[in-house]
């Protein structure tokens, strides 16, 4: 058998080149300015993704794949190894809300910049400078910063700078602890003996630990609003790939582990007919009810909406609804304790109810073409994080077919649903045929 050998630079410059062109086109017959990094409007623009998603993730394959070759491996490697640091700097970016601090239309400069965060300028230059290389800001002329393409996004949304504060605060430390946890515990499902025990010295899960640690938690709720608007699986895509407006006129949705309810408040503006029920553990609630009063000019008009505190290993409560969606919840069980989640609400489910668990989809053995593509990436990151928080997983779609299965035979994965643009994250779909 052939051995696949790579792409030469000069097939990667051509397929740079035709791709580039094709991207352009597109721009020209939709009207949207192409991109430039310096591009500060291009931040609130359709992005090339939007434009033509296939040639937009084949582009940034090619970059990707000349990029290595355009280097030396110890120095692919070294950056690659230093890499936490890229993430600890946008945590310091978050953390003193850099990026707002820089006007959108004009510059700062670094000794203004450290008098509004309190960072001597020493060091505020070089953790900026550290940025620029990543293309998260720019000196122009120099001393003074100016915002490109990323750094203007991380304007857009106060929880998704949290976000990334979650990150560097709790995950980034969890991340790093991999190494030693699979070393002590090479093989386990326990949700107690993963890299998050040993990174907080804790016998206590993730939830447990973080029911305890309430700043951190209301950092990390803060968190899943921010990524699921501005991140990198976006809720969005939930709403779009989902038929929600085929459900009955009447139908009850329960978001189970809804956090403080940031999709149902979306989902609840678009079909004011439909109840809908956030669930999630009590502190959560507590704190989601508050926050829903303090966004009164929004959420006053949201007659439609309950709030229950519910742990969903229990049996489900809410009986007889059309649909129990679980987004970003089974991922963070393993095996055994998905299988529990999803008997808990057997009890409850009428004929033809609906689960759906949204999460990326891992692609299984026979559709596995390219698994070095960037579109892997966001996935293949998450499902690292799963491993490292909760000794859980992404799954692919015979997976969660198995899953359903072994908590009911009735409970049946019929469908899958996508949006191009994000292909890596699927809403599944399960009926009861009980
Ligand atoms: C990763 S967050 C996802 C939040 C939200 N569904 C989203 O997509 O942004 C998982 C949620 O599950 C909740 N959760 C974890 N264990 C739970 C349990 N035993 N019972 C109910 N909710 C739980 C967490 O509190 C958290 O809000």
């Amino acid at each position: 058998m052939a051995t696949d050998t790579g792409r030469s630079i000069i097939e990667l410059g051509d397929t740079i080149s035709r791709l580039t062109k094709k991207l352009q086109s597109a721009c020209d017959e939709q009207s949207v300015p192409s991109p430039t990094v310096n591009d500060v409007g291009a931040a609130s623009r359709k992005s090339l993704l939007e434009v033509d998603a296939a040639a937009a993730l084949e582009l940034a394959d090619a970059i990707r794949e000349l990029e290595i070759v355009a280097q030396h491996p110890r120095l692919n490697l070294g950056i690659l190894a230093l890499a936490t640091l890229d993430a600890s700097i946008l945590g310091v970016i978050a953390e003193f809300d850099i990026a707002a601090l820089v006007p959108l239309d004009g510059s700062i400069t670094y000794s203004e910049l450290a008098g509004k965060t309190g960072i001597d300028e020493d060091r505020l230059t070089r953790i900026v400078r550290y940025a620029i290389v990543n293309f998260i800001f720019r000196e122009e002329p120099i001393g003074h910063v100016k915002h490109t393409l990323l750094s203007a996004h991380l304007t857009h949304s106060p929880n998704f700078n949290v976000f990334l504060q979650t990150i560097s605060r709790v995950f980034a430390e969890t991340n790093a602890a991999i190494p030693d946890a699979l070393r002590r515990w090479p093989s386990t499902a326990a949700q107690n003996k993963t890299a998050h025990n040993i990174a907080r010295a804790t016998d206590a899960t993730f939830y447990g630990w973080m029911d305890v640690n309430q700043p951190i938690r209301e950092i990390f709720d803060k968190g899943m609003e921010g990524v699921s608007k501005e991140g990198q699986r976006l809720q969005d895509t939930d709403i779009r790939a989902y038929p929600w407006d085929k459900l009955p006129g009447n139908a009850t949705v329960v978001d189970v582990g809804g956090s403080w309810g940031h999709v149902i408040k979306d989902l609840a503006e678009l079909f004011p007919s439909y109840s809908f029920v956030i669930q999630d553990l009590p502190a959560v609630i507590k704190a989601a009810v508050l926050e829903w009063k303090k966004d009164g000019i929004r959420t006053d008009k949201l007659k439609n909406v309950g709030f229950s505190e519910h742990n969903f290993f229990d049996p489900q409560p809410v009986v007889g609804a059309d649909v129990y969606y679980f987004r970003h919840v089974i991922h963070a069980n393993p095996d055994k304790e998905a299988v529990a989640v999803l008997k808990a609400h057997l009890p409850a489910l009428k004929p033809g109810a609906r689960i759906l668990v949204s999460e990326y989809i891992v692609p299984s053995n026979a559709d596995a073409h390219n698994l070095a593509s960037l579109e892997n990436k966001p996935m293949r990151q998450m499902d690292m994080m799963a491993l490292a928080l909760c000794n859980s997983k992404e799954r692919t779609k015979e997976e969660y077919a198995s899953l359903f299965a072994q908590a009911s035979p009735k409970l049946v994965l019929k469908n899958a649903y996508q949006v191009p643009d994000d292909p890596r994250s699927c809403v599944f779909e399960a009926v009861y045929e009980g």
